[in-house]
């Protein structure tokens, strides 16, 4: 495991000619509390590469005062076109460095890999952890002192934030910003929520193709992310509630003009931080992530967040594990009514106040670290404390929650030895307790094959098992355990079922459904070992997940268990199957955990 570094300046790995020409003749010292710039290391006076450095710069028309000791601020662009969510970032990059350039800064945009939710294949979260690899080497192999971190679809928050933790540097994350409303008809239908409930219609033949191809362009009107609590919403939420944003971040849609007062006045805050050396582990502490996970509940957020923190934190060297997500989370109820567990929708939220609302609700509760620091280098209470509920049909008091229960619960048992999650605000009541007989697909072909085939033997009170798509399994973990129910059982009217599997579930999804199995199958976990007609038990208030099966059975059938055959012999795809941790300690890579700071690297010339 990488070694946390305090100060991203190493001395064991600085080089010492590369730190010299930090020093060199006009070096202004203008930030780090006293110390040269990290970025003088590259353009300062008095080296060859130096003169390389600045040379091939000034080819895009830079005047020679931006090489003069000022901080210099990478921004980190996820855009894309193939990321539709992310698409208008170049845009919000030039309101950033706007800000920037006020504050005697000098701006430098730099692309990332981006990660596209709704396009990509097989999963995003294959590649979450190599877009961290890119932030990372992307930032320690260039001349900044600050980040700008422009994240938004799903991946991309948690990607950038754990690259950018690994380098340790001052950091702020803007997020892109959720679309307006989806309006069809009547109906106000939201992102992901409503691609779930239509394309079960479509199946029950309440609608048809041409309806869904109308409804489909009404769901995505505006630019931005999903407009529901998903996965982008939630994540941006946890930014603010980090502190590694700044207020209102989270809930601004994309197309309004405070989103591009926010991206400036991030821009010009993130010059102050380089000079106050607020790196981002003075920000991310424990106190932030027990906020972070706190508002998860508060806000219905999604299960994904679970192993998105546990991975970030992983980072920045603050221990978080997952039973903290039931500990901390359990007497926190849900205040905020937004799809997929309520009726409305971030734009609404946005109008009501956002976040801020919430935080102040959670402070004044006692459910706050109030002194917890932020990027604006005030504390979350100093933020928050003057907020106002402008619609308490959207955010609910804490006195009177829109749901007594949000929050994540961690189940345990012989079905999940080190972990699974459900999502009760997402889920039927009378299904949180529930003994029922399996019906088991081995894996998403499978399903896939046989589920709406009217000879399946299944009825209401079934338990619904998914095997092998869990990080190893599928490969890349992806958001398939929110599978749709037996077209024979819909018709009938069937809402819901307890469905389990090793898989991850969109935050635009709901349902009774148990999540992050672990050990997933393809590791060997006892999941792999459920058979058809086995009985399976959840009990939610105990926080249990039972396989009536006897140890002598298991036993049996684990001597009998073979290893899936390798997905790929090369390249990232075997690296991250080799390497990846399971779900219930974030999926991050087994050699990425912790940090290397930002040292300056050897000279390249
Ligand atoms: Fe990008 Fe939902 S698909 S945020």
């Amino acid at each position: 495991m990488a070694k946390s570094s305090k100060d991203g300046s190493k001395k064991s790995s600085t080089n010492k000619s590369a730190a010299k020409a930090a020093t060199g003749a006009g070096a202004k010292d203008t930030g780090r509390k006293g110390k040269t710039l990290r970025s003088q290391g590259w353009f300062g006076m008095g080296t060859r590469d130096g003169m390389v450095h600045r040379s091939w710069m000034k080819n895009q028309g830079l005047p020679q005062h931006l090489f003069d000791g000022r901080p210099v601020i990478g921004i980190c662009n996820t855009w894309s076109e193939a990321t539709p969510c992310n698409a208008h970032f170049r845009e919000i990059a030039e309101y950033v460095k706007r800000g920037v350039y006020e504050m005697g800064g000098f701006p430098i945009e730099f692309p990332v890999m981006s990660l596209g939710e709704p396009v990509m294949r097989p999963t995003t979260m294959l590649f979450r952890n190599l877009v961290s690899i890119d932030v990372e080497e992307s930032i320690r192999a260039n001349p900044f002192d600050g980040v700008i971190l422009l994240t938004g679809c799903d991946k991309t928050t948690p990607a950038l934030m754990m690259g950018a933790a690994s380098c340790d540097l001052p950091a702020l994350v803007i997020s892109g910003g959720p679309m307006l409303n989806g309006r069809w008809r009547d109906q106000t239908i939201g992102s992901g929520t409503h691609v779930w409930k239509f394309t079960e219609m479509l199946k029950t033949g309440e609608m048809t193709q041409a309806d869904l191809l109308e409804a489909e362009v009404a769901m995505s009107r505006s630019k931005g992310h999903c407009m529901t609590m998903g996965t982008a919403s939630t994540m941006a939420s946890l930014v603010e509630a980090l502190g590694m944003g700044l207020p209102t971040n989270a809930a601004i849609p994309a197309s309004d003009s405070r989103r591009y007062v926010l991206a400036h006045m991030a821009g010009r805050r993130i010059v102050e931080m380089v000079k106050e050396d607020l790196r981002m582990s003075k920000v991310l502490t424990r106190e932030a992530f027990e906020n972070a996970i706190r508002v998860n509940g508060a806000i219905g957020g999604s299960t994904n967040a679970v192993v998105h923190l546990l991975a970030l934190a992983g980072r920045i060297g603050v221990k978080l594990d997952l039973s903290d997500w039931d500990t901390l989370g359990k007497d926190i109820p849900c205040l905020v009514n937004l799809m997929p567990s309520g009726e409305y929708l971030m734009e609404d939220f946005f109008y009501a106040g956002g976040l801020p609302v919430v935080l102040r609700e959670l402070a004044k509760n006692g459910k706050l670290h109030k002194n917890a620091l932020t990027v604006n280098g005030k504390t979350m209470w100093d933020n928050v404390k003057d907020a106002k509920n402008w619609n308490e049909k959207v955010i609910f008091p804490f006195g009177k929650p829109f749901k007594p229960q949000g929050g994540i619960a961690v189940l345990t048992g012989n079905l999940a030895p080190t972990g699974a999650v459900l999502k009760p605000s997402a889920a039927t009541p009378r299904l949180m307790k529930h003994k029922g007989r399996a019906v088991v697909f081995e894996d998403i072909d499978d399903y896939k094959a046989r589920i709406d085939d009217p000879k399946l033997d299944v009825d209401a009170d079934c338990v619904l098992v998914l095997k092998n798509c869990g990080p190893k399994g599928y490969p890349g973990f992806p958001e398939v355990g929110n599978f749709a129910l037996p077209a024979k059982l819909l018709k009938k009217g069937v809402k819901d079922m307890i469905r389990i599997s090793d898989a991850r579930m969109s935050g635009t999804a709901y349902g009774t459904v148990v999540l992050h199995t672990s050990p997933e199958a393809a590791a060997g976990g006892p999941l792999a070992l459920v058979k058809n007609g086995d009985v399976i038990e959840l009990d939610v208030a105990k926080r249990k997940l039972v396989l009536h099966v006897s140890e002598e059975e298991l036993a049996q059938r684990r001597k009998a268990w073979k290893p899936l055959p390798p997905h790929d012999t090369r390249g990232w795809v075997k690296l991250y199957v080799e390497s990846v941790m399971q779900a219930d300690k974030g999926v991050d890579q087994d050699f990425l955990v912790g940090s290397s700071g930002a040292p300056i690297p050897r000279e390249s010339h």
